[in-house]
């Protein structure tokens, strides 16, 4: 499993890299900065024509598409999450755990594949599990046991406009929802609260209207990208941010470009990590 090398195109020289261990060796939490908001990042598969999720083989709604998910791009999404004191996750995401569509989102303690990753985050100093904070303006969900046992704690992120009572049955199960904005939430707001509760490292599992929302307030630090070599066409779809132009348009940097030749039945794919080039960083 996992055992072949992928090529490191970028930076140059170009070298072959191990997958196993590729992206805990960016060291995100060593990025963070000693002051100022926390280090946000975020994670998505698309097709070559830009589709980050089409419709659902039988249940309403998108889903990521089965034709490009792999096993390789997954052990990365895991290597990610398990660096993230807390995940970004929303309502969507608890309505299809609800309806047993959705799994964990770090598998460390379900799949045996993932073990090392838990053994990873304990040498941290870390818990098992990363922190949940979810953003929701419906408030339409429920949130199961499964995700609060522990010390884990799921805060709610909402507006002002969201259901009162919804708002006080959640305050009541969570301990914790905060409103962060009118009628949408608001990425500097959301990211400004993370970092007072003493989050460091935030892994936005979203998809593209967060994205958007983390975009027009110039909050996200890295975005990570896995280009499946598939072109799949159809319609609906999602793709990676979805709301209004951003302006000015967010520049990114390549950070690292690997090819997996060995991934979907040798078309393979390309994993990019790009990187938002401020001052401080
Ligand atoms: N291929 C990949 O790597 C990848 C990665 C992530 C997601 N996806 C797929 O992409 C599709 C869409 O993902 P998604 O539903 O997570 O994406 P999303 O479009 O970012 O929105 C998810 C939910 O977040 C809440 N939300 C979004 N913007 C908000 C705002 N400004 N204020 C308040 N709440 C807000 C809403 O919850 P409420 O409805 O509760 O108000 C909304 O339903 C899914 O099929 C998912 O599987 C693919």
């Amino acid at each position: 499993m996992f055992h072949h090398s992928v090529t490191q195109l970028f930076p140059l020289p170009a070298a072959e890299r191990p997958l196993l261990g590729l992206y805990l060796g960016h060291q995100l939490r060593q990025l963070v900065r000693p002051t100022g908001r926390a280090f946000v990042y975020s994670n998505y598969i698309t097709s070559l024509d830009g589709r980050i999720a089409v419709p659902h083989p039988e249940k309403p709604g998108l889903t990521v598409p089965k034709q490009v998910a792999n096993d390789r791009d997954w052990r990365l999404f895991q290597e990610l999450a398990a660096q993230a004191d807390v995940i970004i996750t929303s309502g969507r995401y608890l309505r299809d755990y609800a309806d047993g569509r959705a799994q964990e989102i770090l598998q460390v303690a379900d799949d045996p594949r993932f073990a090392d990753l838990l053994a990873w985050r304990l040498d941290h100093g870390l818990p098992p599990l990363p922190d949940l904070a979810v953003i929701s303006g419906s408030l339409d969900f429920p949130v199961p046991a499964a995700l609060t046992e522990g010390q884990r704690r799921v805060v709610v992120f909402t507006v002002e406009s969201a259901d009162k009572t919804r708002r006080a049955a959640l305050e009541k199960q969570t301990g914790q929802v905060f409103v962060a904005g009118a009628e949408d939430v608001q990425g500097a707001l959301l990211v400004d609260k993370l970092t007072e509760l003493g989050y460091q490292t935030v892994y936005n599992a979203t998809g593209p209207k967060v994205l958007h929302l983390l975009l027009a307030d110039d909050v996200l630090d890295r975005l990570y990208l896995t280009f499946a070599h598939r072109i799949l066409g159809g319609d609906p779809f999602a793709t990676i941010v979805d709301g209004p132009l951003l302006t000015p348009p967010i520049g990114m940097t390549l950070q690292a470009l690997y090819l997996d030749p060995h991934a979907l039945e040798g078309a393979g794919q390309l994993f990019t990590a790009y990187q938002r080039l401020r001052p401080a960083l």
